[in-house]
């Protein structure tokens, strides 16, 4: 895999060249190493943050201090894919002057290299406004949870007539200079005429397999997030699970005594899992260099 650092145009170009772009969010900088590794495209600091990181039930409280906290982090992780921010909400709608000065904070104390809002047609202007001052815009259609009370939930959108409303607020996005649009929550055959109608790559999320390319919350996709599945949601692993059994053996080992060894230990003599009898001798202490080294294999 090239190491290129990639950007909305080559993102943006994936498109024409028929690649799929695989986005996953991220929020610390171990997480993006890791994402990244395993070959993410985009890692999205998503205001899911909210859901998944602080254990609320939407997104709507979270702040854009707290994005800009979260963009820092994944920025010093990532290398290779792009690192692109949620506008929280109320950090853009109120007019295109307050979303431009969001958008810059984005850039200037989160480290972002483009930002993501929700909203279609409403929003063009907003969009224009960061596009024209050089930062990269990722639109969000359909299932908008900013929106989830005029929703009346996280509601499937674009059923029957409805499609037309969303299949414009993506043709919206595109002539405001959005370079990829996310839909969210929509049916498949509507996702595949609104890939279809525009030029620009999207990214689906319970909108079927017809898209550019997918996104999920790694917390899902990782089988972290173990409050709720829903159905647009594969577990590529086992990670939740894994940490409980893990957290369950250190405990374990904690409390029998098992750990910590001589292995782990700075100063002790090696190999020696209990006390020596005392001799009455002075003890010899190894020199041990006085910081912590790299991880190694227990010997
Ligand atoms: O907040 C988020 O993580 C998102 C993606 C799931 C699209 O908006």
């Amino acid at each position: 895999m090239s190491s290129t650092k990639l950007t909305a145009p080559a993102i943006a170009g994936k498109k024409a060249k028929k690649e799929r772009i695989a986005v996953v969010t991220a929020y610390d900088a171990t997480f993006a190493r890791l994402l990244e590794e395993g070959g993410a495209d985009v890692l999205l600091v998503g205001d899911s943050l909210g859901m998944v990181v602080q254990g609320l039930s939407t997104t709507l409280p979270v702040t854009l201090d707290e994005i800009l906290y979260h963009g820092r982090a994944v920025a010093r992780g990532a290398k290779r894919a792009q690192v692109v921010g949620d506008m929280p909400f109320m950090s853009y709608q109120v007019s295109p002057e307050d979303a431009l000065r969001s958008a810059g904070r984005m850039v200037k104390e989160g480290s972002f290299e483009a930002v993501k809002l929700e909203g279609g047609v409403r929003f063009v202007e907003h969009v224009k406004a960061i596009v024209g001052a050089g930062i990269p815009v990722m639109g969000h259609v359909g299932l908008l949870p900013q929106s989830v009370h005029a929703m009346g939930g996280f509601k499937v959108q674009g059923t029957g007539d409805d499609a037309e409303r969303v299949l414009a607020d993506a043709q919206a996005l595109e002539a405001a200079g959005a370079y990829s649009v996310v839909l969210e929550g929509i049916p498949a055959e509507l996702a595949r005429r609104i890939t279809d109608a525009i030029r620009i790559p999207t990214i689906g999320i319970g909108a079927g397999p017809h898209c550019d390319g997918q996104v999920l919350v790694c917390y899902d996709l990782l089988g972290m997030y173990r409050d709720l599945k829903p159905k647009f949601v594969k577990h590529f692993g086992e990670i939740g699970q894994g940490i409980v059994d893990a957290t369950r053996a250190y405990v374990s080992e904690v409390k029998s005594g098992a750990f910590p060894t001589a292995a782990h230990s700075f100063g002790a003599p090696k190999a020696r899992a209990t006390p020596p009898e005392p001799t009455g001798a002075k003890p010899v202490v190894e020199p041990v260099p006085p910081v912590y080294g790299p991880a190694s294999e227990e010997s």
